[in-house]
């Protein structure tokens, strides 16, 4: 039988390089949809993992629609703002519609921003939106809902301060957080793309603590 084919948008970021991996080592044949333009460094360093590189303009749904079609599952790790994941995200969506893509999985990889309120998050608004807008779509969604990323924490989440040897909170010290690990969410991710019976959202944790449970976990650890 032939592999399954997905198509990756977003394969040369931090999460989508790790879900091309994860696509790999599960037997997909993965399509990276690249921009006209990538550099020569960048391309040795993709397909030096198995990828295909399908160069596109990522504002062309029609080079977008040829890239993705006969695969089975569109998945995009995009970043940005409202120009990336409504409008070039949005093109991709389209593409995946016109080509007849059974599957696409958005960039949401967040925490579950169905039960956040508008207005308060801007990230996570942007996902929304584009959620209302997948739905209006034939094509079936599924939207992972991963917390944090762990990897963050004690990095680019300043949750943890080591120096004043306090750990922050917001509101409630005993609220629990999801964290997930980047390389489980891709995994899981990747899980997600070759599996037709996925459901709409897909929620997901590597452990949920609260910022209490942190501190105790540095108290012993560190003392
Ligand atoms: N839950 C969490 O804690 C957490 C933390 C970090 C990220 N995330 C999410 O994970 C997903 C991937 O994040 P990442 O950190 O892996 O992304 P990234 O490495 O910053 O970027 C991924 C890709 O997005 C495209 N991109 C980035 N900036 C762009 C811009 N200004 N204009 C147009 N395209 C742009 C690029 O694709 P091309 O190379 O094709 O142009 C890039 O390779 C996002 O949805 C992000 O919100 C979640």
């Amino acid at each position: 039988m032939a592999n399954p084919v997905v198509a990756l948008a977003g394969a040369s970021g931090d999460l989508g390089f790790r879900i091309a991996r994860a696509l790999i080592a599960r037997g997909a044949d993965v399509r990276a949809l690249v921009r006209p333009d990538v550099s020569p460094a960048e391309r040795t360093r993709l397909e030096a993992i198995g990828l295909d590189l399908i160069q596109a303009d990522p504002l062309d749904r029609d080079a977008l629609a040829l890239a993705c079609a006969g695969s089975t599952c569109v998945v995009s790790a995009l970043n940005g703002l409202r120009d990336v994941v409504i409008d070039r995200q949005g093109v991709l969506l389209d593409a995946a519609v016109k080509a007849d893509v059974p599957r696409f999985i958005p960039s949401d990889y967040s925490a579950d921003l169905t039960k956040t309120t508008p207005g308060q998050n801007r990230n996570f608004d942007l996902r929304r939106e584009f959620m209302a807008r997948a739905d209006k779509t034939p094509i079936k969604v599924t939207s992972i809902f991963n917390g944090a990323f762990l990897d963050m924490l004690g990095a680019e989440m300043p949750i943890i301060q080591p120096r004043i040897h306090r750990v922050l909170y917001w509101h409630d010290a005993d609220q629990l957080l999801d964290f997930t690990a980047k390389d489980d969410v891709a995994a899981y991710t990747a899980a997600a793309a070759l599996d037709d019976a996925t459901p709409r959202i897909l929620r997901i944790a590597g452990d949920s603590v609260s910022a209490r449970d942190i501190a105790g976990t540095m108290e012993r650890g560190l003392g």
